[in-house]
C-alpha cells in the first residue's frame, strides 16, 4: 500500500526494499553464493572441499586473512589462540548475576558486550595491534563463555580451559567435563562439531553479519558489533531455527508422528505454521551445507549407535515437502538449519544451546565482515532512509482539550 509518490523523499527517490531483499549494501570479497545453483564459496574455495579437507581454525585464518595459512602461519595462528582460552576471574564473576534458568544467547551476548571492558585497548577499531589481539581473544574466549553458560544452567563449577587440546576438544571438554573426571574425548563428536562450525562459519550479508557490520559502522569496536550480531542471531528465523526445528520435530511426534497432517498444516498457514528448517532467502534450490549436513547426521548417529526417531520423521518431512507442489513453486528447500539440531542433540547439547553453537561457527565470518569493512574506503555509517507513512502536520492541542 505505498504510493510511490511517497517514496519521494526530501532529497529526491530513494529505494523502498522492505527487508532488503534487492539492496547491495555492500562490496566484500569473502563469501560467494549463487543461491540459484546452490554453491557457497568461502574465499573462492567451494564449501564441500573445506568440508572434506580443512578444519575450523583453518578456515577462520581464510576468512578472516584471505588466504589459506602455511603451515608456520597456522601454527601460530593456533597458538596464539590456544594461549587466551582463559577469562578474567572478574569476568567469570558475571554469570552469579545471570538467573541459573537464563537462554544462555543473552548470557552470551552480554558477556561478549563486556569484553569491551576488560580489554579497552579494543575501543580503537583503528589500530592494528589491538584489533589483532581483538580477533584472537574473541576466537578464544567465547567458547570459554559459551561453556560457562552451559555450566551455570545446569549448576556445575567451571573448568579451566586445557590448553593441550584442540579448540573444539577444549570447548567440548569445558561443558561436559567435570573438575575431578577425567573427560574422554571422542574424535568422532570433535570432527563432528569441528564440520559444523566450518559450515556455518561466514553466509555473506545474512541479519547477524548485516547487524555487525552496521553496528561496526558507526565505528564501534569489535566487540560490540559482534555482541550485537549474537542478538540478532537469537531469532527464530535466523539461528534460532535450529532449536526450532526440534521443538517442531518434538511436537510432530508427541501428535503420533503424522507428517502429512504438519504438512497440510503448514500450507493452510494454520496459526503461521512454518516449516522450520525450511527456506532461505538466498538459496532458492538445496542448501549445500544441507547437503552435507544430512549425510554427517547419518554418519555421527549412526556411528553413535543412535537411531533418532526424530531423524526419521525429519526425511520423511523432508521427502513429503520436496514432492509437494507448495513447496516446489516456492522454490523451498531444507536449510542448514534442518539437520543440525539432531546432530547437536545426539552430541549431547541442549536445545536451547544450539544457537549458541551457531554463534561459534560464525564468529570468524563476523570478524572477517567486521574488519573488511573497517578497512574499506567507501564505508559510510549505515543509515536507511524510510518512507513516512505518518500524521501530516498538526498544531499541539494543550492537554485538557485533548
Ligand atoms: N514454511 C512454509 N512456507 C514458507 C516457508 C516455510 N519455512 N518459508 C517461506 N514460506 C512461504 C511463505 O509463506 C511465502 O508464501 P506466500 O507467497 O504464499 O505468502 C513464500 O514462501 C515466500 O516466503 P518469504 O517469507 O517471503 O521468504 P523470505 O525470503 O522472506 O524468508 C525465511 C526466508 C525467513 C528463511 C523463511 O523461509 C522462513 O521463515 N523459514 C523458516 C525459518 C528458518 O528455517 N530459518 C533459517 C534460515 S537459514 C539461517 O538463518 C541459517
Amino acid at each position: 500500500g505505498i504510493e510511490l509518490g511517497k517514496l519521494l523523499s526530501s532529497t529526491g527517490y530513494i529505494t523502498y526494499d522492505p527487508g532488503f531483499v534487492n539492496t547491495g549494501a555492500t562490496s566484500s570479497a569473502i563469501t560467494y553464493i549463487d543461491g540459484d545453483a546452490g554453491i557457497l564459496r568461502y574465499r573462492g574455495y567451494p564449501i564441500e572441499q573445506l568440508a572434506e579437507h580443512s578444519n575450523f581454525i583453518e578456515v577462520s585464518y581464510l576468512l578472516i586473512y584471505g588466504e589459506l595459512p602455511t603451515q608456520t602461519q597456522l601454527a601460530d595462528f593456533t597458538e596464539r589462540i590456544e594461549r587466551h582460552t582463559l577469562l578474567h576471574e572478574d569476568l567469570k564473576r558475571f554469570f552469579d548475576g545471570f538467573p541459573r534458568d537464563a537462554h544462555p544467547m543473552p548470557v552470551l551476548s552480554s558477556a561478549v558486550s563486556a569484553l569491551s571492558t576488560f580489554y579497552q585497548d579494543s575501543l580503537n577499531p583503528f589500530d592494528e595491534p589491538s584489533v589483532e589481539l581483538s580477533t584472537v581473544r574473541m576466537l578464544a574466549k567465547v567458547p570459554t563463555l559459551a561453556a560457562y553458560a552451559y555450566k551455570k544452567s545446569i549448576g556445575q563449577p567451571f573448568l579451566y580451559p586445557d590448553n593441550s587440546l584442540s579448540l573444539v576438544e577444549n570447548f567440548l571438554r569445558m561443558t561436559f567435563g567435570l573438575p575431578a573426571e577425567p573427560y574422554e574425548i571422542d574424535p568422532d563428536i570433535a570432527k563432528a562439531l569441528d564440520l559444523l562450525f566450518i559450515l556455518h562459519a561466514d553466509h555473506e550479508q545474512n541479519c547477524s553479519t548485516s547487524t555487525v557490520r552496521l553496528v561496526g559502522s558507526s565505528e564501534a569496536n569489535l566487540f560490540a558489533s559482534v555482541s550485537a550480531g549474537i542478538n540478532a542471531l537469537f531469532g527464530p528465523l535466523h539461528g534460532g531455527a535450529n532449536a526450532a526445528v526440534l521443538d517442531m520435530l518434538e511436537d510432530i511426534r508427541a501428535d503420533g508422528g503424522d507428517v502429512a497432517r504438519f504438512v497440510t498444516k503448514v500450507k493452510n498457514k494454520e496459526a503461521g505454521v512454518r516449516l522450520m528448517g525450511f527456506g532461505h532467502r538466498v538459496y532458492k534450490n538445496y542448501d549445500p551445507r544441507a547437503k552435507i549436513i544430512k549425510k554427517t547426521a547419518d554418519e555421527i548417529l549412526g556411528r553413535l549407535g543412535k537411531s533418532d526417531e526424530l531423524l526419521d520423521i525429519a526425511k520423511k518431512l523432508e521427502e513429503t515437502a520436496l514432492s509437494d507442489d507448495y513447496f516446489v513453486q516456492r522454490k523451498l528447500y531444507p536449510n542448514v538449519d534442518f539437520y543440525t539440531g539432531l546432530i547437536y542433540r545426539a552430541l549431547g547439547f541442549p536445545t536451547e544451546y544450539f544457537t549458541v553453537l551457531f554463534a561459534l561457527g560464525r564468529l570468524p565470518g563476523w570478524i572477517a565482515h567486521w574488519r573488511e569493512m573497517m578497512l574499506d574506503p567507501a564505508r559510510k555509517i549505515g543509515r536507511p532512509r524510510q518512507v513516512y507513512t505518518g500524521a501530516p502536520e498538526r498544531e499541539y492541542l494543550e492537554i485538557e482539550k485533548r
